[in-house]
């Protein structure tokens, strides 16, 4: 089976690395890594600006990276593309600017699922505070799908809002969005957050039937301090910033200013021009690889493998899909008697890097009764060796068969 190790030099100046925590960022190859040392160090320069050669060469890779953002969702129109900072300030951005333009109200209702991040809860609990909308979450089913039945109940006349993740970041559950898009009254908006979605397949926005989606570009193998949005044209022509300055003004006179034109309406001041030269790059990485389809068929094969081992020993507890369909190739478990972050110490000591903790998902957490919980995750770097290891360390210090022999 191929992986890309090789491509990755952080393999390179750590040999004995593995890394197992790609749900929470991905590492980033050479490609990008080279091409964004070259650019500072040779062509960097302020945007929307300059006349100078290496302004305008900057300015137009800015727009090249918004474009290959546009074509990769789908929609090819690069004035739909905001950057932000992450997914989120990308929800909070979207969440305010709705209260700012009043499509919530108080009394207005928003649903979101049971398993969401806590980037798609907080920036609706500050609008609970701030304007009294409700908040509403809708149950999962036994293998962590979304409850549809329990979504039909809930989706009454006073939501406007839905907002649910593509893939779960614990379960690695992929919900089927195109299924909430036909659901969706032409009342109702429906956000997509797809911060685990966007490095694992390739997304289709029109079938998705969504307003906005949002993604972090530091789990696609780009830099951080990146975030997406993709807002639906009409809507971002209609609604007034959260906030405003240079570039995303047309005007300004000493009473008043007039917002400017897509996509710098909604990004005021200089913007992370690497970080979008970087998602650029990862982006071009990602197509010279084979695009998803490359993705896709590693993520078959190290799923398969690693539930495999999973099954295999009786003494962990996989939550979520143990099943290949569906999911993608994070792996959420627990220990009987045993604290996650013991876990996450033995597999530090040998280098091995995991997640223990409640991964950003409190509401879950509780819902599930779980205190903490461990989480293994796969990019295209990882192998079945790295999967093996991982297992050894489990078994020699937490299989109770094998610790009392
Ligand atoms: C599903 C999901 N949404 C949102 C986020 C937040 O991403 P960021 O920290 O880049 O804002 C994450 C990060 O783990 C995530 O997994």
């Amino acid at each position: 089976m191929q992986n890309y190790k090789k491509d990755f030099p952080i393999f390179k100046n750590n040999p004995s690395l593995i890394f197992l925590d790609s749900t929470s960022s991905t590492q980033k190859p050479e490609y990008v890594i080279e091409w964004i040392c070259d650019y500072l160090s040779q062509s960097y320069s302020n945007i929307h600006r300059g006349l100078y050669d290496i302004a305008i060469n900057s300015e137009k890779m800015y727009f090249d990276s918004k474009q290959k953002v546009a074509d990769f969702l789908g929609t090819h129109d690069l004035k739909e593309i905001i950057y932000t900072y992450n997914s989120n300030y990308a929800l909070n951005i979207i969440s305010q600017t709705l209260r700012l333009n009043k499509v919530l109200k108080t009394g207005d209702k928003v649903l979101v699922s049971i398993v969401e991040h806590h980037s798609n809860i907080v920036p609706w609990l500050i609008l609970k505070e701030e304007i009294g909308i409700e908040l509403e979450f809708v149950r999962v089913t036994q293998d962590f799908d979304i409850d549809f039945d329990d979504f039909e109940k809930k989706y009454d006349e006073k939501v406007k809002v839905i907002a649910f993740t593509h893939v779960s970041n614990v379960t690695g559950k992929i919900f089927d969005v195109e299924r909430i898009g036909k659901l969706k009254r032409p009342d109702t908006l429906f956000i997509i957050d797809a911060s685990q979605s966007f490095p694992h397949m390739k997304l289709d926005v029109p079938k998705m039937n969504c307003d906005f989606l949002f993604f972090t570009a530091h789990k696609v193998m780009a830099d951080s301090w990146l975030g997406v949005i993709w807002g639906k044209r009409e809507l971002l022509e209609k609604y007034k910033p959260i906030f405003s300055g240079w570039w995303a003004i047309n005007e300004v006179k000493k009473e008043c200013f007039k917002p400017g034109a897509l996509p710098f309406k909604f990004e005021p001041g200089t913007p992370n021009i690497s970080g979008a030269l970087s998602l650029l790059k990862a982006l071009e990485y990602i197509e010279k690889i084979g695009w998803y389809e490359t993705v896709e068929s590693i993520e078959k094969e190290l799923i398969e493998y690693s539930l495999e081992q999973f099954r295999s020993r009786p003494y962990l507890q996989l939550i979520g899909n143990t099943e290949s369909k569906k999911r993608v190739w994070v792996f959420w478990f627990y220990i009987q008697g045993v604290h996650a972050l013991d876990i996450a110490d033995a597999m530090a000591e040998n280098n091995i890097c995991i997640r223990a903790g409640h991964h950003c998902t409190e509401p879950f957490m509780n819902y599930l009764k779980l205190s903490s919980s461990a989480r293994m995750s796969l990019y295209i770097y990882n192998s079945k060796d790295d999967i093996d290891a991982f297992f050894k360390i489990l078994d020699t210090n937490f299989n109770p068969t094998w610790l009392t022999k």
